[in-house]
């Protein structure tokens, strides 16, 4: 059984994170409509099967609807189905994405992006349980759960026009918001050692890699530390990985300067103070390694560092 403090293939530990699984598990079993909010990247594809998972709806489909893929003019027709001349060219009916969430759930992402006079239809619908498809008389059943997220703020949608009021408050009866990564603190590196060992072969990675991953700002959130530790694996010669392989990230150089005696210092103890071994790391010139030990005032443990590197 899943502990109450874990969701299915998340990880993170921050307090905002454990909060949010113990709420999950919550709305899960209370079987209640559910918003989902969060920058991109963040989980709420994850958050969403979650609750699906969690719920009485797990043996009925998790139908995911992305809003945005739709041109207007087709997606009133996948959502409800239509009826055989329906419409100039529909030869046969096709049941819809409603009728297919029949006893699972309905999971609308990108939820701004759906037009606002199909949020409408969409509101009666989960008002009634009920649906018509097109060019149909008579409405029909579906019994499902309706799950919505966006990457904006409930706020701004309803300042900028994008959801309907009675919409938005009957989708967010439970209201889901993930926190961007840079506000999740050693999350970064639970999730980078996560990610190393699950998706890229257990590669090893540096402690000066994580302190640089713990700084930066994750625009694309846990998606984009996930493809950067696949990067930095595939790159990888089987040492550790250190902060100055990961070149798309913050560069050596326009850190603070700490940061970079720590990037140096651990690649130099890696390689045992083989200043040849080390500079080939990364990538530079044993005459720019030494310049570069000079001008950091680096030293060897023990040793003074005029007398290691003369
Ligand atoms: N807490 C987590 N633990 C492990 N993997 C995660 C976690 N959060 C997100 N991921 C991974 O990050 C990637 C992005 O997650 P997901 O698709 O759920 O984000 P999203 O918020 O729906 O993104 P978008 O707004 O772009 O649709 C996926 O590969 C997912 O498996
Ligand atoms: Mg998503």
């Amino acid at each position: 059984m899943t502990s109450p403090v874990t969701l299915p293939g998340m990880d993170g530990r921050h307090p905002s994170m454990l909060k949010l699984y113990d709420l999950v598990h919550r709305a899960a079993s209370a079987n209640v409509s559910a918003l989902i909010v969060g920058e991109t990247g963040t989980g709420k594809e994850l958050v969403a099967r979650a609750l699906h998972e969690l719920s009485h709806a797990r043996d009925g489909e998790f139908v995911d609807i992305n809003c945005a893929a739709f041109p207007e003019g087709t997606f009133e027709g996948e959502l409800f189905g239509w009826e055989k001349g329906a419409f100039t060219g529909s030869v046969g009916s096709r049941a819809g994405l409603v009728e297919a969430a029949d006893g699972g759930t309905l999971f609308l992402d990108e939820i701004c992006s759906m037009p606002l006079h199909l949020q409408a239809k969409l509101l009666r619908v989960i008002e009634e349980r009920k649906y018509r498809p097109l060019g149909a008389s008579t409405k029909r059943r579906s019994n499902f759960r309706v799950v919505a997220a966006a990457s904006m703020s409930p706020g701004r949608m309803l300042s900028e026009g994008k959801i309907r009021a009675d919409l938005l408050y009957r989708l967010a009866v439970v209201k889901l918001e993930i926190p961007p990564l840079r506000e999740r603190g050693a999350d970064v590196d639970r999730l980078a050692r996560h990610f190393a060992t699950d998706c890229c072969g257990g590669v090893q990675l540096c402690e000066c890699l994580l302190d640089g991953m713990r700084d930066h700002p994750w625009p694309g959130n846990v998606r984009e530390l996930k493809a950067a530790i696949q990067r930095l694996a595939l790159t990888s010669d089987g040492d550790p990985v250190c902060r100055e392989a990961w070149t798309d990230g913050p560069s050596a150089q326009s850190v603070p300067g700490r940061a970079d005696v720590e990037t140096l210092e651990c690649i130099l103890e890696q390689h045992g103070w083989d200043i040849k071994a080390a500079a080939k790391t990364l990538g530079i010139s044993r005459t720019t390694l030494y310049k570069r030990i000079r001008k950091l005032r680096i030293k060897r443990p023990g040793i003074e560092a005029e007398s290691v590197f003369n």
